[in-house]
């Protein structure tokens, strides 16, 4: 069973992923209005995922006889003022993300659950994938500077991403 401690901080992470999902989907609609249709797609597969990392801490809190209370979500930005800008705000965001992950893991290790250890493992490494696709989408950012024929590449290029759940069904 959970303490109503780590129950209240996972609620909190369940929030949180929640308004990733939302930041997420808030840049992809001002991509569709930037025409990058490429860069809108990314960006909703990452508010899939967001999504998907919700309902797996929702899943695990409900698993462990413990009560998902849904908060509000905060209205995320809507406006950035530029593709570059999006990328970083993205990069910034997931560094935010890894602290609130790595908070949690810290207070799993002190409250000694070893099962909210082992759940959060993936979160952690999921942050190192998150943080190295955001870093290198900001430095090919930098790179093509205002060459829009790079631009439209890049923009073709995330036009491909597709979401796949993991196959734990989470
Ligand atoms: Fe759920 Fe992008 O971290």
């Amino acid at each position: 069973m959970l303490s109503d401690s780590m129950e209240e901080a996972l609620n909190r992470q369940i929030n949180a992923e929640f308004y990733s999902a939302y930041l997420y989907l808030s840049m992809s609609s001002y991509f569709e209005s930037s025409g990058l249709s490429g860069c809108a797609n990314w960006m909703k597969m990452q508010f899939q995922e967001e999504w998907m990392h919700g309902t797996k801490i929702y899943d695990y809190v409900v698993e462990r006889g413990g009560r998902v209370l849904l908060e509000a979500i905060e209205k995320p930005q809507s406006e950035w003022d530029s593709p570059l800008a999006v990328f970083e705000h993205v990069l910034e965001h997931e560094r935010k993300v890894t602290g609130l992950i790595n908070a949690l893991a810290d207070q799993a290790l002190d409250e000694r659950d070893h099962a909210t250890s082992i759940f959060l493992q993936w979160f952690i490494t999921e942050q190192v994938e998150e943080e190295a696709t955001a870093s290198g989408l900001v430095d090919r950012m930098k790179l093509i500077g205002g060459d829009s024929s790079a631009l439209l590449t890049l923009d073709q290029e995330l036009a491909t991403r597709v979401f796949t759940p993991p196959a734990s069904g989470a």
